[in-house]
């Protein structure tokens, strides 16, 4: 939808562009100066029919442009053509992704899941200050406002990653606000969606110490008593396959590097430094990399 408002443009464009030059042409040549000119050229100012002209002209392109420009603003502002979309909602947060799936139950962060040929609905709103989804191979860019909420849909056509970045200046770590969505093939995605039903909890050290350690002030782990709301859901986070908004691989190491400095991994990053000895960290490692 967005192409065809840009070819259309586009088309325009080479036309206006065409007869531009041809007049331009035109007048370089017949008005050029000869050897027998010798006097000044005709003066056109304050000739009126130029000046309406040449106002009402391109006044009339910037209508024309307009017209299907802000139409296209509001169809993709409306309800999806598909009668049975995957609702998903997206909140904004600094400096990281909440998707909810109202439908299947499921909460998870930074890493976007969607069924190929499906139409996805995003839902789209902020809990702190103005971000904005973007992931350009899917099209489209939408704000992610606090207090209300915008729509945006798509129906993704080729199975892959793509990667999306906020594109609205919220705070230290924008640029670092990063995401990824995977277009699953549909057995995938029904895999994917059944693995974050049923979440395993390993029974660990790890699992007390995340308790522990002040983790669930902020996290949500379903099925244990981790119920914090402030950062982003870990349910089935050792099955992500990045950490810190898409910015690092979830791998040990990163885990590891993660808790023990987050502001050194993401400047401004509001997960706090939770001062843990190397055996904690270890034993959080471990835990939070089994949960799948
Ligand atoms: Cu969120 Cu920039």
């Amino acid at each position: 939808m967005l192409l065809d408002v840009y070819q259309d443009v586009i088309w325009w464009s080479v036309g206006i562009f065409v007869v531009v030059e041809a007049l331009l042409l035109f007048a370089v040549l017949r008005f050029r100066r000869r050897p027998d000119d010798t006097g000044m050229p005709d003066q056109v100012h304050g000739h009126t029919a130029l000046e309406v002209g040449w106002t009402l002209i391109p006044a009339a392109i910037l209508f024309f442009i307009a017209i299907p420009t802000v139409r296209t603003i509001f169809q993709l502002q409306g309800a999806p053509p598909d009668p049975d979309p995957l609702e998903i909602t997206v909140i904004g947060h600094q400096w990281w992704w909440e998707f909810r799936y109202p439908e299947l139950g499921i909460v998870t962060a930074n890493e976007l899941h969607v069924p190929v040929g499906r139409t996805a609905s995003l839902t789209l709103t902020s809990a702190d200050v103005i971000h904005s989804f973007w992931v350009p191979q899917i099209g489209g860019k939408r704000d992610l406002n606090p207090g209300s909420e915008n729509r945006l849909w798509f129906t993704p056509t080729e199975p892959g990653v793509y990667h999306g970045q906020c594109a609205e200046l919220c705070g230290t770590s924008h640029a670092n606000m990063r995401m990824r969505l995977f277009v699953d093939d549909s057995a995938s995605f029904a895999d994917w969606s059944a693995a974050m039903r049923s979440p395993a909890v390993p029974d660990s050290a790890g699992a007390m110490t995340f308790l522990i350690s002040g983790c669930a002030a902020c996290h949500t782990i379903a099925g244990t008593p981790a119920q914090g709301k402030v950062g982003p859901d870990l349910t089935s986070v050792g099955s992500r396959t990045t950490l810190a908004s898409s910015m690092i691989p979830n791998t040990p190491e990163m885990m590891a590097a993660w808790l023990r400095s987050p502001d050194s991994v993401k400047p401004g990053a509001q997960m706090p430094d939770l001062n843990l000895d190397e055996q904690r960290i270890a034993d959080l490692v471990g835990f939070l990399e089994g949960l799948r």
